[in-house]
């Protein structure tokens, strides 16, 4: 049986994947740069400047990198305005009741994300102080689908990669569970990932003995 679950935080525990396509796709129109849900799909799991790469392949204007860093702070000042209506009841649906039966079974818990507004985020929907471990996009130098932010999760919490499981919403989070040889279980956006050994539309329906089931 697994003894640890790493949450990716948007778009697993909370909605949040939806302000940063709003945020996006603001910029985007500012800028007259084409954006569309597709696009964004390819942005989840993945840093800010790497996002912001992946939307300017769609124009044939150059950037400076000061330029760069300007375009990436003003989507996070739009979208950190997004954040400030955020709360308890954005937490995704299911969510509340896996932490607590995991907790009850003495699963040990932590955040694995990409994103440096991570404690933010938590805060703001009270969960800043049930997770064991959390590591977020402050922490990491490569983004996912590089295993590293799964990795360090695995060592704050003192268990072995093998003995984790992932939950993921994101094709670039599958990648870097597996490569940190850990369990991927697909949610939402990712479920029709065959890469993932088990895959939901969302956590209300989660068997918590498949969660931890070893494979
Ligand atoms: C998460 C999201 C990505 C986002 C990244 C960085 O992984 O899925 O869409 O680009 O975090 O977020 P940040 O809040 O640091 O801009
Ligand atoms: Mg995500």
């Amino acid at each position: 049986m697994k003894e640890a679950v790493i949450f990716d935080l948007d778009g697993v525990i909370v909605s949040t994947d939806e302000y940063h396509y709003k945020a996006w796709k603001k910029l985007a129109d500012e800028e007259d740069i084409y954006f569309d849900t597709q696009i964004n799909q390819k942005l989840r799991g993945v840093s800010r400047l790497e996002s912001l790469e992946i939307i300017l392949k769609k124009t044939n204007k150059t950037y400076t990198e000061e330029e760069k860093e300007n375009l990436a702070q003003r989507k996070n000042n739009y979208y950190r305005e997004l954040l400030k209506s955020l709360n308890h009841e954005d937490i995704l649906p299911g969510v509340l009741n896996v932490l607590d039966a995991l907790k009850e079974k003495r699963i040990k818990i932590a955040i694995g994300s990409s994103s440096k507004n991570t404690g933010t985020i938590l805060k703001k929907i009270g969960l800043d102080k049930i997770f064991n471990a959390v590591v977020d996009g402050n922490q990491i130098k490569n983004s996912k689908p590089d295993p590293e932010v799964f990795l360090l999760a695995a060592k704050a919490l003192g268990v072995e990669p093998l003995k984790c499981v992932v939950i993921e919403d994101a094709d670039a989070g599958i990648k870097a569970a597996l490569a940190a040889e850990m369990k991927a279980v697909a949610v939402g956006d990712a479920q029709s990932n065959m890469n993932s050994s088990y895959r939901l539309s969302d956590l209300t329906k989660i068997d918590i003995n498949k969660l931890l089931e070893d494979g």
